[in-house]
């Protein structure tokens, strides 16, 4: 039965709204033109916005997204079928780095996922916050303080239901309860499938306590250590943004959304308070075919992305004049933050050969062994396929008396946050390059947490359908590169406890023959990659200031009706796989939007 309410709202809706909520295939299919709000882009920030604003049945939203649905699409279902999605597939914008000169002039492939929920819908799921103290640091960067960690500690409630791993073992002492979220739309658990590295992990925490101690959970805030980690998996399925926030509220009157469709421009509708507005967005399901013109009458939410926010913003004629310039775009606001200072999290991928078939390494060798983990996954979503890509991860400083710090400032957020994160997995994991034909392996990915280059998303040509020219800038200081050797040497610190004697049986590769820190510097530049963390390339900063892209409020600087809500707008790396964080500035970026709305709103007496 439906409950009162509900069926309160849907009858309310029709006296209001003449249509329907939906699901559009294409741009062309749209029966409405004219919204309150129009998101652009259904990734982690732009379906909680969507879905937020849409709570109001007085608000009409449309969501537009570039990619296809994310129906039906088993990679972005069976979590450990996830890393299949990419790179370059259907499901990936297929971006590619200029060549990195930190990485020995190598280019490197640069997935961001394209269908709703975005990269949620394609990404390796790991869940975390972030450190207190980086959110404390947006705070202060911003002269926010509703940015801070205590203050956005009701939105990360707001997002997070803890749920049960897909193996219903018992977890006690692998989290603390009380910093997790119980009733939010987004699924997380503990680990779904134990694996042989489990228990020797532990075992190390305790033999390399000074080094490498244990934390008991470090979604809290506090990330030093190695702890247990946590996925967006619910019920032994990924749960996305189109899974946690689209799905449950697709029926909602005054909610469209419109997939296939790209953004090409935002078109300038006049001047509000002596600044250009921005009220209308030209859609285009691709290239060559016509384009829409859809209006908003409140504001238009950019959530395309740390790529495709400043790539929209070029196009429409909001960047540096010089980089418009180039591309035959004409200047309407000069802006020389726009897709400047992205910082991301430098990604080294180290196999280990272990003396133990029960890896997962084994399931993918052969289509029987996959079809019977699938069928076991269909029939009780549980099993290896129902697990993530690690069960473990921990986040390290170097020492401070590291000579590095006699060249350099401490990047870290503070003294709690970390320089290096560690990644165990059961498998053959490096992102990009297929699992050799034999073996059996354990990864230890070191991934460069709080990197001090910058890099930037620049526009090629006044096409919208080109891509833009993505550089990372990885490793681009002597500090980065540092950290990535020490990091490597750590790992070879850890395997060397007892627990791994007659379990690792060496490195694989070119690891095996790193040994002084020039050769293991030649290791990292010539295997390196990325996490795929991308943030700051329309970062926050404070209301007045002469660098940045928008006021703490999320508001784009210089113009009037544009609001950026993704994670481009995060200053700085946190100290966390990005999802979480960007799902917490979806929420809270909501709540700014709602508290300025000027649209009727109605106290709930339904
Ligand atoms: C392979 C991979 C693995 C990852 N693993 C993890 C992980 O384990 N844990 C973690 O926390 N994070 C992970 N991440 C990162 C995380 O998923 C992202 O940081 C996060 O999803 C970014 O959120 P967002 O809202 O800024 O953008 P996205 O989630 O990327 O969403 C942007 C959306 O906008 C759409 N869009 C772009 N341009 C336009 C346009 N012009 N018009 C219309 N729509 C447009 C895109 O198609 C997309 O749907 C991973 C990412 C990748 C790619
Ligand atoms: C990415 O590459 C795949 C495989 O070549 C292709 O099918 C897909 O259309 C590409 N995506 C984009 C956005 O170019
Ligand atoms: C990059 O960010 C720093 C603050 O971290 C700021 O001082 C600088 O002006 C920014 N650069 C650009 C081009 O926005
Ligand atoms: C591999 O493990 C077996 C026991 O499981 C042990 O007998 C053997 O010595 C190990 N091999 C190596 C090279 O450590």
């Amino acid at each position: 039965m439906f409950p009162t309410a509900l069926y309160h709202w849907v009858a309310l809706a029709a006296l209001i709204s003449p249509s329907l909520g939906k699901l559009y295939q294409n741009p062309s299919q749209l029966t409405k033109t004219r919204y309150d709000y129009i998101v652009i882009g259904g990734g982690a920030a732009g379906s909680v916005v969507a879905s937020r604003l849409s709570e109001n049945p007085w608000v009409s939203v449309l969501l537009v997204e570039a990619g296809i649905s994310n129906e039906g699409v088993l990679g972005s279902i069976v979590p450990l079928l996830g890393p299949s999605l990419t790179p370059n597939t259907i499901y990936d914008w297929n971006y590619t780095t200029t060549a990195q000169p930190g990485y020995n002039g190598r280019s490197i492939p640069y997935s961001r996922g394209k269908l709703l929920g975005g990269s949620t819908s394609v990404n390796f799921m790991v869940y975390m916050r972030g450190s207190s103290e980086d959110f404390d640091k947006y705070a202060s960067i911003t002269g926010d303080s509703g940015w801070n960690w205590k203050n956005m500690q009701q939105y990360a409630k707001k997002n997070e239901k803890l749920v049960a791993p897909a193996d219903n073992h018992n977890t006690a002492g692998q989290f603390i309860p009380s910093f997790h979220g119980n009733s939010g739309p987004l699924s997380v658990s503990l680990p779904g499938f134990p694996t042989p590295l489990d228990d020797r992990i532990m075992a190390t925490t305790k033999e390399l306590s000074s080094e490498f101690p244990f934390n008991p959970d470090a979604v809290g805030g506090d990330v030093l250590g190695v702890g247990w980690s946590f996925a967006t998996i619910g019920g032994g399925s990924r749960s996305s943004a189109a899974t946690a926030y689209l799905t449950p509220v697709m029926s909602r009157p005054n909610l469209d959304i419109v997939i296939n469709a790209q953004a090409t421009k935002l078109v300038r509708t006049g001047m509000v308070g002596g600044l250009p507005s921005f009220h209308a967005v030209e859609v285009a399901e691709k290239a060559g075919a016509p384009t829409r013109t859809l209006t908003a009458s409140s504001e238009i939410v950019l959530s395309a992305g740390t790529f495709g926010t400043p790539l929209l913003l070029q196009l429409s004629g909001i960047g540096d004049r010089a980089d418009l310039r180039a591309a035959g775009v004409a200047t309407i606001v000069h802006n020389p933050s726009v897709g400047r200072n992205m910082s991301d999290h430098a990604l080294l991928a180290n196999p280990f050969y272990v003396n133990n078939t029960d890896t997962f390494d084994t399931i993918f060798r052969t289509p029987e062994a996959l079809n019977a983990n699938l069928e076991r996954w269909q029939t009780s979503k549980t099993g290896p396929l129902a697990g993530g890509v690690c069960n473990h991860i921990g986040f390290f400083r170097i020492p401070k008396t590291a000579s590095i710090f006699k060249m350099t400032a401490d990047p870290a957020a503070g003294k709690k946050s970390s320089h290096y994160e560690m990644i165990f997995s059961n498998l053959w994991v490096v992102p990009g390059v297929p699992a050799p034909s034999t073996g059996n392996f354990m990864s230890i990915t070191t991934n460069l947490i709080s990197p001090t280059s910058r890099g930037m998303v620049k526009i090629a040509s006044s096409n919208a359908f080109a891509k833009p020219i993505v550089d990372p800038n990885f490793l681009g200081t002597a500090f980065d590169v540092f950290t990535l050797v020490e990091a490597v040497k750590a790992i070879k610190r850890f395997v060397a406890a007892k627990a791994w004697k007659g379990y690792v049986l060496g490195p694989y590769g070119a690891l095996a023959n790193a040994n002084t820190d020039a050769e293991i510097e030649q290791y990292v530049r010539g295997n390196a990659a990325t996490v795929f963390h991308a943030t700051g390339t329309a970062s926050m900063s404070p209301r007045g200031a002469k660098w940045g892209v928008v006021d703490p409020d999320l508001k784009v600087k210089g113009v009037e009706g544009l609001r950026i809500v993704d994670g481009s707008v995060i200053p700085s790396s946190p100290n966390a796989h990005t999802q979480g964080p960007i799902y917490l500035f979806g929420e809270r970026g909501a709540d700014l939007i709602k508290r300025d709305s000027k649209v009727q709103t109605v106290t709930e007496t339904l």
